[in-house]
């Protein structure tokens, strides 16, 4: 039978961070191939995430979200079939052009930008820019996903992508239901996944722009990094982690 649950976790921050919990993840896990499917969701490439697979640091994964939901590829980075489910309203030129306007918005290095993904820094963001800045790419006639991370991470990304929607994806075409799906993770760019219908988990560790983030289907760790997540599989199944 196939695996009934589905974990999606980010990486920094979350899952990385405590090489000892770390390990601990990589024992329960070893033992759960049967009832867990296991995706990783993160802003990293698909390449690096690869790398640290083949250094043995974390299990091989059943999907790789990338680009912060940008991309989705196989454990060995091939693309998944049917991601993007569509790109309509996106124009990486249009979004540069646009957002050329804002001062204090400066564009990440070339390594960090993708045909689907565009990269900034801008420190300290509060929401009324982020609000000038949404309305600006809406005017421009773009649909776009804005995530805001770290106090410094900003990312556009087509409308129909980010970590949430690819992880609905992935879920709907393995026939898991959204009670038996635990998203994990620690910043804002884990906020639409960890409020998106499934079962969420927030690290101790977690960054203060995730403070507001509560409800029914929201776990608060005491613990940090890959033990919080341990603890949110405990606590969403009961399971002894
Ligand atoms: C990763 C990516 C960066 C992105 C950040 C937050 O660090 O390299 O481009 O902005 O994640 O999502
Ligand atoms: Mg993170």
């Amino acid at each position: 039978m196939d695996p009934q649950r589905l974990l999606v976790s980010d990486l920094d921050g979350t899952l990385l961070g405590d090489e000892v919990a770390l390990e601990r993840f990589r024992d329960w896990f070893a033992g759960q191939r049967q009832s867990w499917r296991l995706v990783f969701a993160t802003g990293r490439t698909v390449e690096s995430v690869m790398a640290i697979v083949a250094a043995g640091d974390l299990p091989a994964p059943d999907a790789i979200v990338s680009n912060v939901g940008a991309d989705i590829h196989d454990p060995v980075g091939g693309p998944w079939p049917g991601w993007p489910t569509s790109t309509d309203g996106w124009d990486l030129e249009l979004v540069r052009t646009c957002l050329a306007q804002f001062a204090g918005i400066v564009p990440q290095p070339a390594g960090s930008q993708t045909a689907r993904k565009a990269s900034y820094h801008a420190t300290d963001l509060s929401d009324a820019s982020l609000n000038d800045i949404r309305t600006a790419l809406e005017r421009t006639g773009l649909r776009v996903t804005l995530v805001y991370s770290s106090a410094r991470d900003l990312d556009v990304l087509p409308g129909d992508a980010g970590k949430a929607a690819a992880a609905r994806f992935l879920a709907d075409s393995w026939g898991v239901p959204a009670e038996h799906v635990i998203a994990a993770g620690d910043s804002g760019n884990d906020a639409e996944l960890l409020t998106a219908g499934f079962r969420g988990v927030i690290v101790a560790n977690a960054q203060p722009e995730l403070d507001a983030l509560a409800g029914p289907t929201i776990f608060r760790s005491a613990h940090s990094h890959a033990a919080g997540v341990l603890d949110g599989i405990r606590h969403w199944t009961a399971e002894p982690g």
